[in-house]
């Protein structure tokens, strides 16, 4: 057996430490409750050469010197914006993320996000706990339809393709904005393509679906949530930089949209507390792929591409195709 040497920063499912452990000679695995301190990331990382890590974990310039025996950086996540890619590249190191396998929870629970700000089911459930539910009122929790409105996807890649997909059966018009055009969601649904400015201006929910890039950084500001209808319902899974939540926040609080469902926040785990206040959000930890099922096939994703790379073996899910100096078998 290879006698590589790995950190897990964070408990995973036990099928992926099992791959770990059948491949490498030893397997730290970091056990807290929480993300890894950085002192301790820089502590355990020395003369590692695999670290599996979690989009909690800043993987910086600082960490790979720290790490100087790194080769191999596993993301268990699809996004990576938490790893400065360019610095691996150019330090020979891989990079490798967990595409596809939460595709359809994230996807989900994007749809479930939906629904519970549409139809103010956290907002009932909170009612019904303190005892308020005194009989059936006709003007009670009124909610909006979701069937025959218009859906505006903001990023159609796997993601925003599958939460699209899954408005088939409630009749929805498909709006969607990406740099490429998207032929399953034109073929299958009769989606549009638009501009964003067309995209916020004539949807009912709007749903984010992008990486985060200095391109999409607060891609939703003052203007972009000035544009939308006082009816709508803005659903962000994605990342929480991608909004400016303070500009959320005031178009919240001015009714001139009508209500948010968040996954992610701007400088998470921190939620601002203007946003906890409100009636017309819905606030979830970031547990977009937390199925068993999936985080379970994350898993085994993160630690197989993880022996690979440090197999010299060119991982199914790289992230940096060519880092300098490596040669793959
Ligand atoms: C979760 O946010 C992920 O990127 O996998
Ligand atoms: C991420 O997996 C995306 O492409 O939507």
């Amino acid at each position: 057996m290879p006698n590589w040497d790995v950190l897990v920063t964070r408990k995973i499912p036990e099928e992926g430490l099992e791959i770990l452990r059948a491949h490498c000679l030893h397997v730290e695995v970091y056990n807290g409750s929480r993300p890894i301190p950085r002192q301790k990331l820089f502590s355990l990382i020395k003369a590692k050469e695999g670290l599996f890590c979690c989009l909690t974990d800043i993987v910086d310039e600082k960490v790979m010197d720290a790490g100087h025996a790194l080769k191999a950086i596993s993301n268990y996540a699809v996004g990576y914006d938490n790893i400065d890619v360019a610095a691996a590249t150019k330090r020979g190191i891989v990079v490798t993320n967990t595409p596809g396998v939460l595709t359809d929870a994230a996807a989900e629970l994007a749809w479930s996000l939906l629904f519970s700000v549409a139809r103010r089911t956290v907002e009932s459930d909170r009612f019904s706990r303190a005892e308020k539910f005194k009989g059936w009122d006709p003007l009670g929790f009124l909610g909006f339809d979701v069937h025959g409105k218009t859906l505006g996807v903001v990023g159609a890649g796997r993601i925003g393709t599958a939460f699209a997909l899954k408005s088939k059966g409630f009749d929805m018009k498909i709006l969607y904005y990406d740099s490429l055009k998207n032929q399953v969601l034109e073929d299958s649904l009769d989606a549009k393509k638009v501009k964003l400015n067309t995209l916020l201006k004539e949807s009912d929910f709007i749903s984010v679906h992008v990486p985060l890039t200095d391109k999409t950084y607060h891609l939703f500001s003052v203007e972009e949530f000035q544009m939308m209808k006082p009816t709508a319902i803005f659903i962000n899974t994605s990342r929480g930089q991608v909004v400016d939540e303070k500009a959320l926040v005031r178009a919240l609080k001015s009714n001139s949209i009508a209500g948010a469902g968040l996954d992610v926040y701007e400088k998470e785990p921190e939620i601002e507390p203007q946003l906890i206040r409100l009636n017309n959000t819905v606030l979830c930890p970031h547990i977009g792929s937390a199925t068993i099922e999936t985080r379970k096939k994350m898993a085994i994703m993160a630690s197989s591409n993880l022996i690979a790379a440090l197999s010299n073996k060119k991982p199914v899910n790289v992230v940096n195709p060519r880092p300098t100096g490596r040669k793959y078998r």
